[in-house]
């Protein structure tokens, strides 16, 4: 028995987790996650887990610069409105991580299982690739996936790898989320990207629904107080959750 892995699959058991991925870094999960959490927290509490030990972004999403208490129940996320947070970067500050790969499964079974994380929901802000956090994310539960991609051929294409992954180890996918799809303008939509027709295209290859959200310029204005945002892409994200 590998009592870490014990602890966190004891931890998320019976609870509904969400996990948002790409296999494409940059494309928007930890935004797309903050948002998913800011919505469903308005009806329950909810908790995001960042598993994002390099990149960690949710903090600073978020603006906490604090460090995790530690309580006889596990280390305590910290709390936002009805948003319990949790990451890495609450444990090592304003450092970075390195570690070696034998290493990387036992520190990310290790935040699983010690964060007190007692929402019913909890959502996944995973790293972008396929590498250990998606193996370590598996062996402890089994979630529903958001699948974030751009509108981008090499983005798709990238994508898709992780989504045939997916498929093949049984892991639903709840949606397709093709992010910065476009632009409102005076003049009208603007696609950076062109139509979003590969993402509808793979979507209906598997049968898995497509949700389109804009770019909002506005956006760049809440790094770091996101829990004040209330523009478009909330209200996007909203609308594929209810
Ligand atoms: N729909 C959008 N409109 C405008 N800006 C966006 C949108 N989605 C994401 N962004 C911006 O794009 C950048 C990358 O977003 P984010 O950090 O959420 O991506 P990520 O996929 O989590 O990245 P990483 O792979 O590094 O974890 C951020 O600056 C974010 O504010
Ligand atoms: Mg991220």
């Amino acid at each position: 028995m590998n009592p870490l892995l014990e602890l966190a699959r004891e931890r998320l058991r019976g609870k509904r987790v969400i996990a948002v991925m790409s296999a494409k870094g940059g494309v928007g999960k930890s935004t797309v996650a903050s948002l998913i959490a800011l919505n469903l927290s308005e009806r329950q509490n909810t908790a995001i887990i960042d598993l994002d030990i390099y990149g960690n972004s949710t903090l600073k999403l978020f603006g906490i610069s604090k460090l995790h208490g530690v309580s006889k129940n596990g280390i305590e996320p910290f709390k936002v409105g009805n948003v319990s947070i949790f990451s890495i970067g609450g444990i090592v500050g304003d450092r970075y991580v390195v570690l070696t790969g034998s290493e990387e499964g036992n520190v990310l079974e290790s935040l699983l299982g010690l964060s007190n994380v007692n929402e019913e929901t909890v959502i996944i802000d995973m790293p972008p690739g396929m590498g250990e956090e998606l193996l370590t994310l598996k062996r402890v539960v089994n979630p529903e996936v958001f699948l974030v991609t751009l509108p981008s051929k090499l983005s798709v294409m990238t994508v898709k790898h992780m989504l045939d992954y997916l498929l093949d180890s049984k892991i639903e996918v709840k949606r397709i989320i093709a992010n910065m799809c476009y632009l409102k303008t005076p003049e009208g939509l603007i696609y950076p990207f062109g139509k979003p027709d590969i993402v509808e295209d793979l979507g209906k290859k598997h049968g898995i629904r497509v949700e389109h959200l804009p770019v909002d310029p506005e956006l760049e204005n809440f790094a770091g107080r996101i829990q004040e945002y209330s523009g478009v892409l909330k209200e996007e994200v909203r609308k594929f959750l209810s």
